[in-house]
This record gives C-alpha cells, structure tokens and sequence, in this order.
C-alpha cells in the first residue's frame, strides 16, 4: 500500500494548492481527484469558464452598442455561440492541464478516483483503472460544493438548469428565467442578455445581491435594468411544468398575487451546498452542521490527522477563500502559524458595471456598533471613466468615526474587481481612510475613485 506524509481530497482551488504547499514544504503528498480533469469547480465548471463567457458577450455588446460612438464602423455583429463556447472549452482545458503540470513540477501524485476514508489514515480510491488504498499521515478534505435544487423544481439538464449547464446553452435562449438574483444569476444572466435573451430574474428577497451593501446593491440594479434585465425582488417560485420545449414558472410576486411566466429555459441559482456524498464521513465519526464540516481554527475536523477546507466548511464559497485555506492549512500541518483573514475577503460580482467588496456594509458596521463615516465617489466626475464611456456606478468607503480605520470597501464600476485589491491591502495592513488619501493615485486612472472616496470620507474629495 502507498503512503503519504499528505493526502489531499479534492482537486478545486482549495485542494490543489493545498497540495502544492505541503509538496513545497517538503512532505510527499497525493491528490485524489473523481473528475477527469484537475481544478474542480472553479476552473472546469465556475469562476473560468463563466468569465471566458462573460469577457465574449461584452465584446459583443461592446460591438452592437458601443464602438459606434468611437466612430468605427463594424456593421451588423453576429454571435456565433458555438465558436464562443469552443474558445471558453479551450481555456478551461489549457488552465486544468496546467494545474496538472504544478502537479508534474512539485512531485505531488496525482490519483484519479474517488476518495472514501476507511479510517482516519486509509483511504479507499476507487477510480476507472480499479480502486486501490493509500495510507496517510494527514488527510486534507477539500471536497467543494454542489448547486442547491429547489425540492419541487428538480433539475433536469434541459428545461431546469444549474449554472453548468448555463455555460453550454447551444443557443441564446429567447427567454431565460433566473432564480436568485445572487453572483450566479447575475453573471450567467450577464452573458445570456447581452447576447439576446430576455431575462427575468426571481429573487425571493426585496434586493439583487442582498448580502452586499444595500446602496451599491441598489446601484447594480439600475445598471442591469438598463441592459434590460428584468427583476421580481420580493417573490417566492412556487412551482414549474415543462411545457414541451418550454416550461411555465409559477410565483407569488411580491404582494402576494399568484403568477406564471413562460420561459425557454429556468436557471435555478439559489446558492450552493457542500459535497460530502459517499465520503465515508459516517466511518471518522464526522458529523456534518447544515452540509458543511464542522472544523477548529486549525481547520481539524476533530479527528485524528484530518483537516477539512473551501466551500465544504464554514464562511463565502470563494476560489479565493479556499486557495488561501490551503496554504494555511498545509502550514499548520507542517507546525507553521498558517491563517487566513477572513475579514478581508474580496467578493465580486463580475457583472458590468461590476460590484466588488471587502470587509462591512455600512448597516454591518453601525449593527456592529461602529459610529461610522463614509466617503463616496462617483465614476461620472473620474476622468478615466468618462474616456471609456463607463461612467455608472460609485466607490463608498465606510470608515470608523473615531480611529478613521477602513472598516469596509464597496465599488460598482468598470473593473472594480481589479480596484478592489488596493483596498483589501490597505484593511490587510489596517489602514485608515487618511492613508488612501494621502497616497499618491496615478492621473488619469479609475483608481482615483478610491482616493477621492477616501478624502470623501473627512469630506474634503477635490473633484466632487
Ligand atoms: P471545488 O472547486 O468544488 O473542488 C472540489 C473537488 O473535489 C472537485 O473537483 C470534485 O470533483 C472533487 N471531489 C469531491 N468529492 C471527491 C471525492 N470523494 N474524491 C475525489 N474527489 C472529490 N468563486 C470565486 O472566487 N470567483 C468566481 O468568479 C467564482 N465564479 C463561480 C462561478 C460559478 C458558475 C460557480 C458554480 C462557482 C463560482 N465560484 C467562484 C465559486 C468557486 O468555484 C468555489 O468557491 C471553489 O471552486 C471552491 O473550491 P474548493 O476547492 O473548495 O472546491
Ligand atoms: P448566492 O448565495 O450568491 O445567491 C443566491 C440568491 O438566491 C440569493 O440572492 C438568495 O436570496 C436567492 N434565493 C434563495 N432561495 C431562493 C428562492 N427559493 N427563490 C428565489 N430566490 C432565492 O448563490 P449563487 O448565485 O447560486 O452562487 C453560489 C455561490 O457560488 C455564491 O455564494 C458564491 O460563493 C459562489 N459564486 C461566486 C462567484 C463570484 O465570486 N463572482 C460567481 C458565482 C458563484
């Protein structure tokens, strides 16, 4: 039987780094992955393939509606839909075998199967070349997520969609329902309008992202009414029955009247659950809370070597969140402080204009007890933006009143998830808002926002 200093289960974002840094720490290490391909949610079905998509259909709207007013002259654009989803198959398989190669370069093997514990330190890997059992000193579980289905609206591959299959439409739907106006709906809602379709979403809450701050949520909002997405905030699906080649959606809108709508295809996108199946969780003595595995700050599942990380424990089912885990995890393995700050974790909704967050709502940090100050600034006075044409949306910066620390950052506009770092750095090394401020921010750049934001919040911003 092989054995391990490392075993990792899981080849996702939190999985594979894992691995790389307990191989970089010098411990021999395995990754068992069941998909055919490395890279797990995230890159096969989730964050890459949903940009490749949404990077095409803004350069097609870009073409229909927005190169004219720079006086080129394209003519008619046209989509052709299947060509965009061979180039998003592409760099998916360029990046999957890519990670394969870290694999290749660190020394971690790579076992393809599924992983099931026997025991704290024996796994049973039962793969498409037969099953062997390994032995390993330390186990790290990063089994990731799995869509959530609505009990009554179970998905079907054709009619009731999870967001995999909403990455390989074969054509723009004429009307594409969406339920939950969360980072799935509204991406993979993004890439479907712009190419066409019309698209309502359903969202049981009264606002789209309703975790974000309320004013930049509201900000969104106006920006994807105008690219004609249509919202019923405050409804509860009730129902669905397919119709031939379409199906017919049932809800009670927000007063309570019951209504139906006919749609070619119903993306349901309400949220995510943990992946624990057939895991042999029951074998450790592990009982999950709500799906996820409970763990220490040392993310210890409790028994034995066994570690748990990403999206199947506790906090934001982020890329991020789960690479930065691994890191840290391998790290305490290796009798290392690793940590993770989960008080800066960037969120983004990479819709255009796109919403990026760090740290507090406004309401979060006055429900946290913060007598708080806030700084704002909108795209329309940046110049930058105005040489682009992207002039929706604003930055906000919620600072403590007294210590003017940042307690929270907030954009919605033109490459905010790429602005949105400056910030988390700043929170990282505890900044103020003064710091921003002070600091020198190139002319002409979108990132001028978030210094006048800054001098926004002791209300002395120089361009508004
Ligand atoms: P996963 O990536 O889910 O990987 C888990 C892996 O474990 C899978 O490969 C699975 O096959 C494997 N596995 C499970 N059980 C076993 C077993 N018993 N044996 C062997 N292998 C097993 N996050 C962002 O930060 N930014 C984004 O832009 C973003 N976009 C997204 C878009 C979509 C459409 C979706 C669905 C998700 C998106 N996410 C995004 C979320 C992100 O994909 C997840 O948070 C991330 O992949 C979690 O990483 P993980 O390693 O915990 O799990
Ligand atoms: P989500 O949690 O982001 O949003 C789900 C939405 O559905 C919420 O607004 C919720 O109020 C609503 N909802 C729940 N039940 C409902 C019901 N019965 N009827 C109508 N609305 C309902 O979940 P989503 O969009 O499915 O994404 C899952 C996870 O994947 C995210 O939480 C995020 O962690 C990750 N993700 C991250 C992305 C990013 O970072 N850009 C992109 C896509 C996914």
């Amino acid at each position: 039987m092989d054995s391990y200093d490392v075993a990792v289960i899981g080849a996702g974002p939190g999985g594979y780094v894992a691995a790389i840094r307990a191989a970089q720490l010098g411990f021999s290490t395995c990754l068992i992955e069941k998909h055919g391909a490395l890279g797990g949610t995230c890159l096969n079905v989730g964050c890459i393939p949903s940009k490749a998509l949404l990077e095409s259909s803004e350069l097609y709207a870009i073409a229909r509606h927005k190169m004219a007013e720079h006086g080129i002259e394209v003519g008619e654009a046209s989509m052709n839909v299947a060509r965009m989803l061979g180039r998003k198959e592409g760099i998916v398989s360029d990046l999957t075998r890519g990670v394969a190669a870290l694999m290749k370069k660190n020394k971690v093997t790579v076992l393809a199967g599924k992983g099931r514990f026997l025991a704290a330190k024996r796994i049973a890997v039962e793969g498409p070349g037969g099953s062997q059992e390994i032995e390993a000193e330390h186990v790290v579980i990063a089994t990731g997520s799995q869509s959530v289905e609505l009990p009554f609206m179970p998905f079907d591959g054709e009619r009731v969609i999870s967001s995999t299959e909403a990455l390989c439409l074969p054509e723009v739907p004429g009307h594409l329902v969406v339920i939950g106006a969360g980072a799935i709906g509204l991406e993979l809602g993004s890439v479907w309008a712009r190419l066409g379709a019309k698209v309502t979403v359903l969202e049981l809450l009264p606002r789209v992202v309703p975790l974000a701050d309320e004013e930049m949520s509201k900000t969104l909002q106006r920006s994807l009414k105008k690219q004609g997405f249509v919202f019923a905030l405050g409804c509860k699906v009730t129902g669905a029955e397919v119709k031939g080649a379409k199906i017919e959606v049932a809800y009670d809108d927000k007063k309570g009247t019951a209504q139906t709508m006919e749609a070619d295809h119903v993306l349901v996108a309400v949220g995510r659950k943990p992946y624990t199946d057939d895991l042999g969780l029951e074998t450790l003595g592990v009982q999950t809370t709500q799906g996820r595995i409970p763990v220490d700050e040392r993310f210890h599942v409790g028994v034995g070597n066994v570690y748990a990380i990403g999206d199947v424990i506790r906090g934001p089912m982020l890329a991020h969140k789960a690479e930065d885990e691994g890191v840290a995890v391998a790290e305490i393995i290796a009798g290392k402080p690793g940590h993770v700050n989960y008080d800066v974790i960037p969120n983004i909704v990479y819709t255009w204009p796109e919403l990026a967050q760090v740290g507090l709502s406004e309401q979060e940090a006055k429900d946290a007890g913060h007598e708080v100050r806030v700084g704002k600034f909108r795209f329309i006075a940046n110049g930058r933006a105005k040489t682009m044409g992207e002039t929706e949306g604003m930055a906000k910066i919620v600072a403590d009143a007294k210590s003017d620390r940042i307690l929270g950052a907030h954009i919605v506009g033109p490459r905010a998830s790429d602005m949105i770092a400056e910030l988390v750095v700043a929170m990282e090394f505890s900044a103020a808002a003064e710091d921003i401020a002070r600091t020198c921010h190139a002319h002409p750049t979108l990132a001028e926002i978030v210094k006048e934001a800054a001098l926004a919040v002791d209300n002395r911003p120089i361009h508004s």
